[in-house]
This record gives C-alpha cells, structure tokens and sequence, in this order.
C-alpha cells in the first residue's frame, strides 16, 4: 500500500490524473472503475482539464447506485456520473455502465452486473472514495470482506452524511446496490482519495489498524497495488506519515 499525503484536494486530483492519464494513453487502462461522492471530483476535474482524446475509449464501472432511484433523478448514481463523469470527459455512454437500482429482480442486478465486469475483461483502476464508517462502494461495516455485487442497506449514518444531496434526510433511499469488496478487491490498481477531518479515523483504521470487516476499507491491505492519496486533514490521525512522506520523497525514478 503506498500512502501519499499530498497538500489540497486539487494536488490530489492532479496527482491522480498523472497516475491514470499514462495508462490510458498506453492502453493499459481500458477499463476504469468510478466513484460517485464529493471525494473523487477533484480527479474528474483534473482529468478534464488534461483531457486526451484515448479517454472517449474507455470502458467504466460505477461502483454502486442506491436501490428505487430513477436514472433520471439528480441524485441517482447515474445521473452523477453522467453530470460529473461522462459529460466532462466526453465519454461514450454505451460503455459508461452503473448498476441498476430498479431492476424487477433486485437480487440479480448483482450477478447482472458482474457479468458485464468480466465481459470487459475486468477493472484496470478502481478509483475509490471512504465513508465514515469505513465503507468502500457502500459495503458497510460487516459486510463480508469476499462479497460480490449485491443489495446491501445502507447504516444510517452513510444515509445522516449523504443527507446533503437530498432535499430532507428521509429521501436518502435505504438500500442500494454496490459492489463487493471481492469485486474491488478484482481490479487491477486501486486509488483511494479522501479529504477532510471527518475521514481521518476511517482512513487510519483502513491503512493501520486491524483487517477487520468492522472497517471494510481495510481489506486494501490485502491488495497487490492499493495508492491512497490523502490530504494533511484526512492523514492527521494515521502514526506513520513520517514514513509515507519519507517513502514519496525517495520514491525511485520509475516509481514517479
Ligand atoms: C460512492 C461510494 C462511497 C463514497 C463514500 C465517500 O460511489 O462508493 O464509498 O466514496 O461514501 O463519499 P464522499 O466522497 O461524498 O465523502
């Protein structure tokens, strides 16, 4: 796991694209996973503002989609990344995939949706937000640390900090449809970002403290190539950050 603390959400962003905009190029990155949130739109504005034409080429995933939202609701996961994702980056829709929240029968939107992922050939780079409960996608404390894309209910205090999207708390859908952390756990290269106080205790039990599913995020540990980009507020309770500061300023020529 590589930790990089970095000084403002847009250093953040700009470092990101300058991980993912080389792979795109050579064609290593075809497929990219994609978060929604306020955490990763740093990155999408980076990669706007340094657009290349081999991004019209990628194949995407989103990570998850709340369960009885239309498509067409603001809110919806893919509404948010057609506004924030898609457009900006001028992808093309065909092959911009979120999973569905109103299927007939929601239990198989997961195998649904996994098929589709192995059909592209898997993901390249996952590109993963942190909630306060330690969730990746939104796989909520306990969730099993192998799962697969599946309905899972949301804890209401994932639903209390995503309150801010909606116009009153009780429209914030209970469930939602999301990826497994096996899934995530499937793709190539992983790049977490978070920003902010309100992370910093999630961010260290997901880098330091123990792989538990009481903190799902922690199950990068386990990953061949996790890179956590985090600002000074999100990084301000893990006990290392001499040593990942130490790491970044030594990294070697072809690490950079
Ligand atoms: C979103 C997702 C979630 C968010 C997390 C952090 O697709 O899967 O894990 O990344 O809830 O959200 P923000 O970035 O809004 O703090």
């Amino acid at each position: 796991m590589q930790v990089v603390i970095l000084e403002s959400a847009e250093e953040i962003g700009r470092h990101a694209a300058d991980i993912i905009l080389p792979g795109v190029v050579s064609g290593a990155i075809s497929v990219l996973g994609v978060a929604t949130g306020s955490s990763p739109l740093p990155v999408y504005r980076a990669l706007q503002e340094r657009w290349v034409p081999e991004l019209t080429g990628l194949t995407v995933f989103a990570l998850d989609e709340y369960v009885g939202l239309p498509p067409s609701h603001p809110e919806s996961y893919h509404a948010v990344i057609d506004r924030e994702v898609t457009k900006p980056l001028r992808l093309d829709p065909a092959r911009v995939h979120v999973p569905d929240g109103n299927a007939a029968d929601p239990p198989q939107a997961g195998p649904d949706y996994e098929r589709k992922i192995a059909e592209a050939g898997g993901v390249d780079l996952q590109i993963l937000g942190i909630g306060g409960t330690g969730h990746i996608g939104f796989n909520e404390p306990t969730s099993s640390l192998s799962s697969r894309t599946r309905v899972k209910t949301l804890t209401p205090e994932t639903r209390r900090d995503n309150a801010r999207f909606f116009p009153s708390p009780d429209d914030v859908p209970l469930h939602c449809v999301t990826q497994g952390l096996g899934t995530i756990m499937d793709a190539r290269r992983v790049l977490l970002v978070a920003q902010g106080e309100g992370k910093a205790h999630a961010v260290a039990q997901a880098v330091e403290g123990p792989l538990s599913s009481m903190c799902p995020g922690s199950v990068l540990q386990l990953h061949p190539d996790a890179t956590i980009l985090l600002d000074e507020a999100a990084a301000s309770e893990l006990t290392l950050t001499d040593y990942y500061r130490f790491v970044f300023d030594n990294r070697p020529d072809w690490q950079r």
